[in-house]
């Protein structure tokens, strides 16, 4: 954790930042190793530029979190009675915040009574959105990092095979999720998302929620699931069918499968970046007519968050770094029909790019 905060402060420097307060959260659990529940306790982390960083945390927390955590933090706990006011302007104080300073949030994260609190403690500091240095920083994982996401990309592919050898057509959409997901907690994980399986018509929702909808003949069936192992995801989609399912579903699936490769081999060349890679994929779709059906980015980068930069989509132009890691997860959507998605798992490495899935691409049949 010690270099992880030098990093930090390092950022912090070169971003021109004087602090960064950080909230429960993914960016708490990189910044410390704290898995803190987002509750109406104010609970901040101030990291100065340089120095120790401040913890103001509710009383009843402390002792957990100063286990967990220990020297990383001075803490600052406050109780229910006296509330957190006095606590943050002690941390405040000793993390040498004045007026002017600039204090870094997050954005997307940080709750509007937060950042009041803050703000009564900071009168006249800037809190600038300090996203785009979390991104940069937490885009590159570590070896440990990456050992971690290996192994909920196991789980999910080990636990997929488990499943889909026990479908068959008849079953319940929402019988075989929830069977998918007991599969991950036995396995020592927890679900990354709510996990979708999607049939027939079903499929051609990107974002259907399993329901009571029996798999039967002609269906292709849309399984997207993810495992997470010390607070890392993996997040995978195989598409199979039912039977028989029609010539035009069969084309689409082919033109998924070849987006798919293609988007796995751009992310391999040198300079790859979200848009090139979001680019080669869409374009196999495109050319094969079916581009108004492909109705989402390429993929998106995974982590700490199952959604979190970099994503690979138009526009997203700059390089990615080694040690990125991010989906590929191309898709046809035909309304009342069906759809088909394939979605893997990829790191940059110092030599192009590896899938961390390997669960078979080519149209598998479920009995
Ligand atoms: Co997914
Ligand atoms: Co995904």
């Amino acid at each position: 954790m010690a270099t992880r905060l030098s990093r930090i402060q390092e950022a912090l420097r070169r971003h021109g930042f004087d602090a960064l307060a950080v909230v429960p959260g993914s960016n708490l659990r990189y910044l410390a190793g704290l898995t803190l529940h987002a509750g109406l306790r104010l609970t901040v982390a101030l990291t100065p530029v340089e120095g120790q960083p401040t913890l103001v945390v509710p009383g009843l927390e402390h002792p957990r979190v100063a286990e967990t955590a220990g020297a990383t933090f001075r803490y600052y706990p406050w109780n229910d009675d006296e509330g957190p006011g006095h606590a943050l302007a002690r941390a405040v104080r000793d993390t040498a915040l004045r007026q002017g300073s600039v204090v870094g949030i997050e954005h997307t994260v940080m709750r509007v009574f937060e950042l009041r609190a803050l703000e009564q403690a900071l009168p006249g500091a800037q809190f600038v959105d300090a996203t785009p240095l979390l991104a940069e920083l937490r885009m590159v994982k570590d070896a440990a990092e990456l050992e971690a996401m290996r192994v909920a990309v196991q789980v999910i592919e080990e636990t997929l095979r488990q499943i889909v050898a026990q479908v068959r057509a008849g079953m319940r959409e929402r019988d075989i999720a929830d069977l998918w997901e007991r599969a991950i907690r036995a396995a020592g994980c927890q679900p990354a998302f709510e996990t979708t399986v999607a049939s027939g018509p079903n499929s051609a929702n990107p974002h259907h929620t399993s329901g009571e909808r029996a798999l039967q003949d002609g269906d292709m069936v849309v399984f997207d699931g993810g495992a997470v192992y010390q607070g890392y995801a993996s997040d995978i989609t195989r598409t199979f069918a039912v039977g028989h399912p029609s010539n035009e579903m069969r084309r689409v699936y082919e033109l998924v499968l070849a987006a798919n490769a293609a988007g796995r081999e751009a992310a391999a060349q040198s300079g790859a970046t979200g848009e090139s890679i979001d680019t080669a994929a869409r374009q196999v779709i495109e050319r094969g007519g079916y581009g108004p059906f492909f109705i989402h980015r390429t993929g998106h980068g995974i982590g700490l968050d199952v959604h979190e930069p970099p994503f690979i989509v138009a526009g997203s132009r700059a390089p990615l770094p080694i040690g990125a890691t991010f989906t590929i997860e191309p898709g046809i959507y035909l309304r009342g029909v069906g759809g088909v998605r394939i979605e893997d798992d990829v790191v940059i490495t110092a030599d192009g790019a590896e899938s961390l899935t390997t669960f078979p691409r080519e149209l598998q049949h479920l009995s």
